[in-house]
């Protein structure tokens, strides 16, 4: 893979289903264009990320492209705040959650898999019938999907930070959402190829079992069976407690239908990890990092961790960050992991040829990287690309 020092990627600049791309001039703009960016919105996203993934989804999504009205209606929905590259999935997002709470439905029952059928004129319906619930939830939600398949990823990268290091580290989560990819350790996570499980980490007996395709012809690292994880904390700027039925329901809510044990993963992960929820601290990653990279006590090597978050914090934000983390950095070890779109870890190498495998039609492109201080020295390198779930990962370090 040929890398070089710079800013986009320029393979993976795309126009993007996932996020911002949309800058947030709606109220400078002609209406008409603002619907027209949207609509192609969810034709990216149907076409980028749902198709093959989440059939439901990549049907609606092409219908709603079609549909001036709803079109308008999702963006009056939203907060005048919200993240304009976020509108489609904050729609399906609440529409899920209102589908959730009428399970005896019939859009319930295709999202569920119980009933074969197409799903565009219940959801249609729905929409006719359920305005008020599904713009009250986009007003006052954010997504918030709490992917623990990403956790393939992170214990591939905690490896690659930790390898042949016996200080123990602590963990640092930006954005964590409810923290379930705080406990990735406490996971079964086997990584296959073809049929075959080439290598695999976590407990053998965990409720929680993940399964990530490898591309490529490299193997990732695994954990050491004795890394000692001192600490995990998370900051989020609106912390879900899992302990409570209604904010655990929008976390399923924020999952797409369709997709094969991705529910019974989530609700596996949640029972795990609710029986001792990490500690989430309320608030904004960008004022209260620092702090809180500075409360780990000397010996603990810290690991900072932001998986699609930084993708929801403007610019000058992430810049904080990076500075916060390379203020300590240059006077303690410690290490920055993401799993991110590559626009949103500028700092990161150029990716100038996506290896074979790597595909940026499937799923929005997301780079695993890492940025490591050690005796005062910084490397950035990128470890890998990965699904923006977790299904495959080509791992490239
Ligand atoms: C899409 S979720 C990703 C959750 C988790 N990182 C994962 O990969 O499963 C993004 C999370 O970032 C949080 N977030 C957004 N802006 C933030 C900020 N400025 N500070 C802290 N958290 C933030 C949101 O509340 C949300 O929980």
């Amino acid at each position: 893979m040929v890398v070089a020092e710079g800013d986009i990627p320029p393979l993976c600049c795309q126009p993007h289903s996932s996020d911002e791309w949309w800058p947030g001039i709606v109220d400078e703009v002609d209406n008409n264009d603002v619907i027209d960016e949207l609509a192609r919105l969810f034709r990216s996203l149907a076409h980028t990320d749902f198709a093959g993934y989440s059939p439901i989804y990549e049907k609606l999504a092409l219908a709603v492209a079609q549909d001036h009205d709803v079109l308008t209606f999702v963006l009056d929905s939203a907060a005048p705040t919200a993240r304009r590259g976020r509108l489609p999935v904050l729609f399906f997002a609440a529409t899920h959650d209102v589908i959730l709470s009428q399970p005896t439905s019939p859009i319930a029952a295709i999202y569920r898999g119980d009933m074969n059928a197409d799903p565009v004129a219940p959801f249609f319906q729905l929409i006719a019938n359920d305005r008020n619930a599904i713009a009250e939830r986009m007003r006052t939600h954010s997504v918030q999907t709490n992917e623990v398949g990403r956790s393939a990823a992170i214990a591939a990268a905690v490896a690659r930070c930790t390898a042949g290091d016996s200080r123990p580290i602590g963990l640092i989560e930006i954005g964590p959402s409810a923290g379930l990819n705080l406990a990735f350790d406490s996971y079964r996570i086997e990584y296959t190829r073809g049929a075959d499980v080439t290598c695999s980490t976590g407990p053998a007996d965990s409720p929680v079992r993940l399964s990530c395709e490898l591309r490529g012809d490299l193997d990732v690292p695994l954990l050491e069976p004795d890394l000692a994880i001192a600490a995990r904390v998370g900051i989020d700027a609106a912390p879900i407690d899992i302990t409570d039925p209604e904010q655990s329901r929008w976390l399923q809510a924020c999952l797409w239908p369709g997709v094969p044990d991705r529910p019974e993963r989530l609700a596996a992960a949640i029972k795990l990890v609710g029986a001792t929820p990490p500690p989430i601290r309320r608030g904004d990653a960008v004022t209260e990092l620092a702090e809180v990279m500075a409360a780990v006590p000397e010996g603990i090597v810290p690991i900072v961790i932001a998986t699609w978050a930084l993708a929801y914090i403007p610019t000058e934000g992430r810049e904080q960050i990076l500075r916060d983390v390379d203020d300590l950095g240059a006077r303690r070890d410690l290490a920055f992991i993401t799993l991110e779109e590559p626009r949103f870890t500028p700092w990161s190498p150029v990716v100038e040829d996506l290896p074979e495998g790597a595909s940026v039609n499937d799923g929005t492109s997301t780079i695993l990287a890492m940025r490591r201080w050690s005796g005062g020295m910084c490397e950035s390198r990128i470890l890998a690309f990965v699904h923006p779930h977790g299904r495959w990962m080509h791992w490239s370090d």
